[in-house]
């Protein structure tokens, strides 16, 4: 097929029909059926299908599909993959933002019909968000595993907001293969268009879809994200200024001279430089727009003057 609806800006204001828009955080068909003629895959699958707006999606598309999900007996984070897929869309919770098991389906209908309480494996009922990223990641790495040389995964993902820090899908989600794509995909009828915001909080309206591609069998490139504590004192573009101005922005008084050599003294930094004090004391006097002395010997940051 030659039609090229994709672009790295996709919108689809009219959901259309396919899957439920009853079921909470169901995705538009058109963005299914969009990455069906633009591949061009023999069949599709999808190991998180909620609704199944991908089944049917593929139907429409005259493709076949193989589709599951934790309320009709296939827990990703347990179950073995059964394909060999060579495209795979995977849509998963946004962490906690929808709780799905007993929600959107009853446990206990699950439990009677499969054998187990969906709310342990469900990736939208995991208390932490180390720990849903960690499970995210898991299925993320199990489902591309799974993949045949040149499958391909779309993966759509979104940011969250919750306590002015934001939570990334997209920059925690780990990347094996070829990252082919981000395409940014503006989000409809969401939860937050009903909701008036005070203060300063930016909606979110966007969601994000990845394209990867697996090129090679058995060794691949991975990307991933990690966290660490950094520390001004040891960083390379740091400069003294930088350093003192962040070690005295915990008193908000005038200090000794002393209290400042403490506060840098045990650091690379310093260690490197046989004269660090002469370096500290210069670069306070040097810069009179940051540094204030009130009196001989005392010194504070110039705005809790
Ligand atoms: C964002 S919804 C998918 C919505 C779908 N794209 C649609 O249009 O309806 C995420 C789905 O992941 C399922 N899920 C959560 N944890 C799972 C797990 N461990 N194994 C399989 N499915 C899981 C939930 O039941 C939910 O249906």
């Amino acid at each position: 097929m030659t039609t090229n609806a994709l672009t790295t800006v996709v919108s689809y204001p009219d959901r259309g029909t396919g899957g439920s828009n009853k079921y909470r955080g169901n995705c538009s068909p058109k963005l299914i059926s969009d990455l069906i003629a633009h591949f061009g895959p023999h069949d599709i699958c999808n190991y998180m299908c909620g609704s199944n707006t991908t089944g049917d999606a593929a139907s429409s598309m005259g493709i076949a599909s193989h589709t599951y999900d934790l309320h009709s007996g296939f827990d990703l984070l347990h179950c073995d993959i059964p394909e060999r897929p060579q495209f795979i869309f995977w849509h998963p919770p946004y962490w906690d933002i929808i709780k799905y098991s007993d929600v959107m389906y009853r446990a206990s209908d699950v439990q009677r019909r499969y054998g187990y309480d969906p709310r342990q494996f469900d990736l939208s009922r995991i208390p932490t968000w180390d720990a849903f990223v960690k499970a995210m990641n898991y299925c993320m790495m199990k489902q591309f595993c799974a993949l045949e040389k040149g499958g391909r995964m779309a993966v759509l993902v979104g940011d969250i907001k919750k306590k002015g820090k934001l939570l990334s899908m997209l920059f925690e989600l780990t990347k094996p293969g070829t990252l082919e794509n981000v395409i940014i995909k503006v989000q409809h009828n969401c939860f937050s268009d009903h909701t008036a915001y005070g203060g300063k909080f930016i909606p979110i309206v966007h969601e994000y879809l990845l394209l990867l591609r697996k090129d090679m069998p058995l060794q691949f490139p991975l990307l991933m994200t990690y966290r660490m504590e950094g520390d001004i004192r040891e960083m390379p573009g740091a400069t003294w200024r930088d350093i003192l101005a962040d070690a005295m922005e915990g008193f908000q008084k005038a200090v000794h001279l002393e209290r400042i050599y403490e506060q840098v003294g045990r650091s690379k930094r310093a260690q490197q430089q046989r004269h660090w004090r002469e370096k500290v004391r210069q670069t306070l006097y040097y810069h009179p727009n940051v540094f204030f002395s009130p009196s001989q010997g005392l010194w504070m940051l110039k705005k809790y003057a």
